[in-house]
């Protein structure tokens, strides 16, 4: 507290003091800024991400980097400069004097004249870091073989070689990755293009799509996961109507009529909560003929998926807990017996059917190396088996596809209508 304390005087002293406000401040690295040996009130700019923030009575102090130095450098400011914008992740610029830490920790510190927040970083709201997650990668996430290959277009110079020398694909799912970043950073989600290689024309499906993933640490229930699905799903909506109103209005009168009661009717609703088995039941007992028969064990087809969302009275639905042989193989077993499940959750929403994918993640090595030995790919997913040996923890996320997002809110009955530019079998223009 006392240093606390002897801080806040040295800042607040420096706006009566005749010290060189006037000279220009020099813009240096973090690593330059460390580097000072005997800093005597060099006045000097520093621009990077907070690192993190810890604000006390009187006094704020944050840590900023710029992936000049692995070490940050401390900025201390007067209390009056706290915001909501002084975020966790914020880009910031700092202007002020450089002088001897009176702390161990580190050599010096910045007291700080002036803060510009650069660029916010709504990190802090949500506690999601965002992560860009690579388009080129070696795994098949989703383990339905639905990728397109990245090959040079000319031969390189050693043509029996690979140019990455194993074979990589365009992402199919951050979710890995996502996975790996997760064990630093507890919650965390991606945003990005994503391709598959489905021989598909239907309304709802395309071969290059937008996907929000998020992965969250320390998680150990379904319900815990839902409940961030839902709360993704409304909160967004809230916010697209209360930023866009003319835009949806326009969706709503002139392509989709009634779309605006069917939306209310979905966010005023709690979502429901079926399991799998559950709905095969549901679906066996229905009156309408399916193309396909609906049994116990197969996948569900959109015909099923828009049933069963009808038969819940058009409110959104999560079907939970699938036969394990229908999904990937990072999926939680529930190791409940014949009718063997895993832990998985898709929401299916009204006109589209499956919007969001998710489920628990297989966080046990032996479970999961039998899983990946059974499937042959013990050898490619080592780094993943791996991240189950040091500190693993339970865990779960989930994928939303943004276009069919966007179809389910603005009502838009083809997938196509809602990208620019819509890639899909036999189509790629411009
Ligand atoms: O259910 P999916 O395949 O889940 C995953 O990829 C998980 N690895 C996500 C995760 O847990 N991090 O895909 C997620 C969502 C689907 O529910 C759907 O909305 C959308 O992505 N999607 C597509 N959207 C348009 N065209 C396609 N071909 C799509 N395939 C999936
Ligand atoms: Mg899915």
């Amino acid at each position: 507290m006392f240093g606390a304390r002897c801080l806040l005087r040295a800042v607040r002293s420096c706006s009566s003091a005749p010290c060189p406000r006037h000279r220009p401040a020099a813009r240096v690295s973090v690593r330059g800024a460390l580097g000072v040996q005997s800093a005597n009130g060099e006045r000097v700019k520093v621009q990077g991400w907070i690192r993190s923030i810890r604000s006390q009575k009187e006094v704020l102090f944050l840590h900023v980097n710029d992936g000049s130095s692995l070490e940050s450098l401390q900025v201390v400011a007067d209390s009056s400069f706290d915001s909501r914008e002084l975020a966790f992740g914020s880009s910031v610029e700092v202007q002020g004097q450089l002088v001897k830490s009176p702390s161990k920790k580190q050599n010096v510190e910045l007291k700080a004249e002036k803060i510009e927040v650069v660029g916010n970083c709504d990190a802090k709201d949500s506690g999601f870091v965002h992560i860009h997650t690579p388009v080129i990668t070696s795994n098949d996430c989703e383990g339905a073989g639905e990728l397109f290959q990245v090959e040079p277009s000319s031969k390189i110079k050693v043509p029996e070689e690979n140019f990455f020398n194993i074979p990589v694909f365009l992402t199919v799912s951050g979710q890995l990755h996502l996975e790996v970043m997760s064990g630093a950073f507890t919650q965390v989600f991606t945003f990005g293009p994503t391709f598959r290689a489905e021989n598909s024309q239907s309304r709802r499906h395309l071969a290059e799509f937008y996907m929000v993933e998020a992965e969250i640490s320390f998680l150990e229930s379904l319900q815990d996961l839902m409940q961030v699905m839902e709360s993704l799903f409304k909160t967004t909506a809230m916010t697209v109507l209360s930023n866009c109103p003319k835009d949806v209005e326009l969706c709503h009168k002139f392509i989709a009529p009634g779309q605006k009661d069917r939306l209310e009717h979905m966010l005023k609703n709690n979502f429901l909560v079926i399991s799998y088995t559950e709905a095969v039941e549901i679906l066996k007992q229905a009156s309408q003929n399916f193309t396909f028969t609906p049994q116990w064990g197969a996948d569900l087809h959109t015909e099923h998926e828009k049933y069963l969302v009808k038969h819940c009275g058009d409110i959104p639905v999560f079907v939970i807990n699938y036969p394990l042989a229908l999904k990937p193989f990072y999926m939680r077993d529930n190791e409940d017996g014949p009718q063997h499940t895993v832990a998985a959750v898709d929401l299916l929403v009204p006109g589209v059917g499956e919007l969001f994918g998710g489920s628990l993640r297989e966080e046990r090595y032996h479970f999961l190396e039998q899983r990946l030995a059974r499937l042959g790919l013990t050898e490619a997913y080592q780094w993943y088996l791996d991240l189950r040996r040091f500190g693993s923890v339970p865990h779960g996320g989930f994928g939303m596809g943004f276009e069919r997002y966007l179809q389910c809110i603005l009502g838009i009955d083809n997938i196509k209508d809602v990208i620019p530019f819509p890639r899909f079998t036999h189509s790629c223009l411009l």
